[in-house]
């Protein structure tokens, strides 16, 4: 059981607080901030929100953990640089695994959130910083890399790589054997039948390379 101290204020770090609370041994016992995102306020849903720049003075990172649940934006490279100035403060972060999902022999790295109905077939390991929202299929002998986020009812068939940064979309499906690159855009409901590039974006069934920058999203 740790102690948690969890980053952000808005509806993610929410959920994060409900899901520990309900469905883990996890105590949360704050939350923090960037300064210039406080305006103010020194309690978040009943608990204490300190500012992130010196949060080491009421939780110290050798009594307490830290939990980060962030959003794609920035095609996940903001929740890389909280990941890492968390990690650079000295802070041990907790991962995030329901109840309800089903967990293989999978080995799943630190600051994941791994929600409801996640299938994770055997042989398949998942990385750092990683995202898998709701109802995700994730097939066998594959790997999920560090800072991916999947949205929700994604199937990614069995000895599929996903490189780091990459963002999959609802309902998109992943052929078996399939290398999703860094950094790629994977639309919602796209069917990727081939390995994708670096950075690039891809919709439509199959799916076709598109022009819109990745870092947008
Ligand atoms: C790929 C994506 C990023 C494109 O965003 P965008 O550039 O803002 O796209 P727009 O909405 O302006 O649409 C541009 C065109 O592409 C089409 N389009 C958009 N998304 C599409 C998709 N997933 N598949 C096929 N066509 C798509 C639109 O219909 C539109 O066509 P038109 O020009 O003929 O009208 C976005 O549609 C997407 O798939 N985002 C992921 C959403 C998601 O999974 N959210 C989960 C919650 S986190």
């Amino acid at each position: 059981m740790a102690r948690v101290v969890i980053f952000g204020k808005q509806d993610l770090a929410e959920l994060a607080h409900y899901y520990l609370t309900n469905d883990s041994e996890h105590e949360v016992v704050g939350f923090s901030v960037s300064r210039e995102y406080l305006d103010g306020q020194a309690t978040f849903i009943g608990l204490p929100l300190v500012c992130f720049e010196e949060v080491e003075d009421t939780f110290p990172p050798d009594e307490f953990s830290f939990f980060a649940p962030m959003t794609h934006a920035g095609m996940n490279r903001t929740r890389e640089k909280v990941y890492r100035a968390i990690q650079l403060k000295g802070y041990a972060m907790i991962s995030y695994v329901s109840s309800k999902a089903t967990v293989t022999n999978n080995q799943i790295g630190e600051n994941c959130f791994i929600l409801e109905d996640n299938t994770l077939q055997p042989f398949t390991n998942i990385g750092n910083n990683v995202v898998l929202w709701c109802g995700n299929h994730i097939g066998h002998h594959g790997e999920i890399k560090d800072h991916v986020f999947l949205t929700s009812h994604v199937v990614v068939s069995g000895h599929c790589i996903v490189e780091p940064y990459s963002f999959i979309g609802v309902n998109a499906t992943i052929r078996d054997g399939v290398t999703i690159s860094e950094g790629s855009l994977i639309a919602m409901g796209a069917l990727v039948t081939k390995s994708t590039e670096p950075w690039g974006v891809y919709k439509g069934s199959p799916a076709r390379k598109g022009d819109k920058l990745s870092n947008e999203i």
